[in-house]
């Protein structure tokens, strides 16, 4: 396969085995320029998926992986999870001459590590909340005695999501403290944490698709990270996500010039060297009040960035992709070779919304070897799964998150209606999902 714009059909490789993955290699599976797609090691929707071969390797067996590529005539790898990129999966692909799509072990740096991303957001004057670094518990202790504003506590490294700790007291960032340095409950990940200010406001998520050189946005999305309705209970992996997002359209301009624009810039002057997909946390709103309340509100809103992930989200990739109208191939492959610009990317006019169905208990356990039953679904609703297998000719749930339905509408509203109403197609024992994803839009669509 030559490099530049691609022109022909490519063998193509998925690594990961998420919602996220079968969305990828859903929309991979439409492409112009799909040939033979495998995902490794996939779960039960892809190995239903005629089109699409499950590779049963581990995403963490670079050598296995790479030699799978090579041995199969494979053109392209596209990664999907966190873990093999913070480990340096693409500089071990790429060393064994395989084009890869994804950032390299040190640009992937702005996510697996917190504080790495913190100073590259400050040098580069993206809005981020205020912030230090610390090493240890008694200069942490130290520092959240003498600054009321540092409530926010996060473990550095990767943590499946569950390194963050936003506090309402001192005592309570003390027991956060006292979590991560004295427990040791994130170990090698939590030997450095960020302390930072307490914001208020709606977030986002913005993923922006990048070749080293420039910046390709795609459409918003917003996700649902706590487990239960009105955002409360434990953090999640996501429990829905739904796109195009109101919050950004409004803020639109503040976000290019103070988020996407310094990105631009960054990649323009060679202080980030980053090819994949960047993902920025947004927060448009404030820092809390001192006793940790909403500021007034005629204060100006400005949009922070709160993180970065160095790949597609889950489940804002589920929500994406039956909404994307390009051929999702060539925007990758632009991306590992340098030639996005000679790209566009267009989106249907609908909204989608995304509702995971998880288990009863998900977060705290998952479920394991249950029946799943799905009927016929409406051609509007996509299912892409996460914690399923197929064994024996049976789809069985293998997981907390086990599967999601897209919908499309003309609107939320009506994307919200269809995922809804398709949920009683699918069966599994002690199913749940949140019933209000996407919600607050629809309430805003409602009174504007
Ligand atoms: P992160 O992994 O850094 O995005 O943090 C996970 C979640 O914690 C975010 O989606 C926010 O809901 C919340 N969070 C993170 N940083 C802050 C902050 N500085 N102020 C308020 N909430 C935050
Ligand atoms: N939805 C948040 C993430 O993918 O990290």
């Amino acid at each position: 396969m030559g490099h530049g714009k691609l022109n022909s059909k490519i063998n193509v490789m998925v690594v990961g085995g998420g919602g996220r993955e079968h969305a990828l290699c859903w929309k991979i599976a439409q492409s112009q320029f799909a040939g033979d797609i495998y995902c490794a090691p996939g779960n039960g929707g892809t190995a239903q998926d005629a089109r699409i071969s499950n590779v049963d390797l581990q995403v963490s067996d670079f050598a296995g992986l790479s030699e799978f590529a090579q041995n199969n005539k494979i053109d392209f790898v596209v990664i999907g999870p966190d873990n093999p990129l913070a480990d340096g999966i693409v500089d071990f692909m790429e060393a064994k001459g395989l084009t890869v799509f994804g950032p390299k072990k040190e640009a992937a740096k702005l996510e697996w590590s917190k504080a790495h991303s913190k100073q590259f957001m400050l040098e580069h004057k993206i809005p981020t909340a205020r912030f230090t670094v610390v090493h240890d518990f008694e200069a942490a202790q130290k520092f959240i005695k003498e600054n009321e504003w540092a409530r926010v506590i996060k473990a550095d490294g990767l943590a499946l999501g569950k390194g963050v700790f936003v506090c309402n007291s001192e005592s309570e960032a003390v027991d956060a403290l006292t979590a991560i340095f004295k427990e040791g409950r994130f170990g090698e990940a939590g030997s450095t944490v960020v302390i930072e200010e307490k914001l208020i406001g709606e977030e986002l998520s913005l993923l922006l698709l990048i070749d080293g050189k420039s910046v390709m946005p795609l459409s918003a999305c917003q996700d649902h990270k706590r487990r239960f309705d009105g955002d409360k209970g434990p953090n999640t992996g996501g429990m829905g996500a739904y796109s195009p997002v109101r919050l950004f359209d409004k803020n639109k301009s503040l976000i290019e010039a103070q988020v996407i624009k310094p990105i631009e810039e960054a990649l323009k002057n060679g202080s980030l060297d980053f090819k994949g997909m960047l993902f920025a946390g947004i927060l448009v709103g404030l820092p809390a009040s001192s006793d940790g309340t909403a500021p007034p509100s005629n204060n100006e809103l400005i949009p922070y960035a709160l993180e970065f992930n160095a790949r597609f989200g889950d489940p804002e990739t589920q929500a994406l992709m039956p909404r994307l109208k390009s051929d999702i191939l060539p925007l990758l492959w632009a991306s590992a070779q340098g030639c996005l610009a000679d790209e566009q990317i267009e989106w249907f006019d609908k909204a989608s919304v995304c509702v995971v169905l998880s288990a009863r208990d998900y977060p705290e356990s998952s479920s394991k070897g249950k029946a799943i039953e799905v009927d016929d679904l409406p051609a509007d609703v996509c299912i892409f799964h996460a914690g399923t297998q197929l064994k024996d000719g049976k789809l069985l749930t293998n997981g907390g998150r086990v599967l999601a339905l897209t919908a499309l509408g003309d609107n939320i509203e009506a994307a919200r209606n269809n995922a809804y109403k398709a949920i009683k197609q699918v069966r599994f024992a002690d199913m749940a999902c949140r019933s209000d994803i996407a919600l607050k839009e629809v309430g805003q669509c409602l009174s504007t």
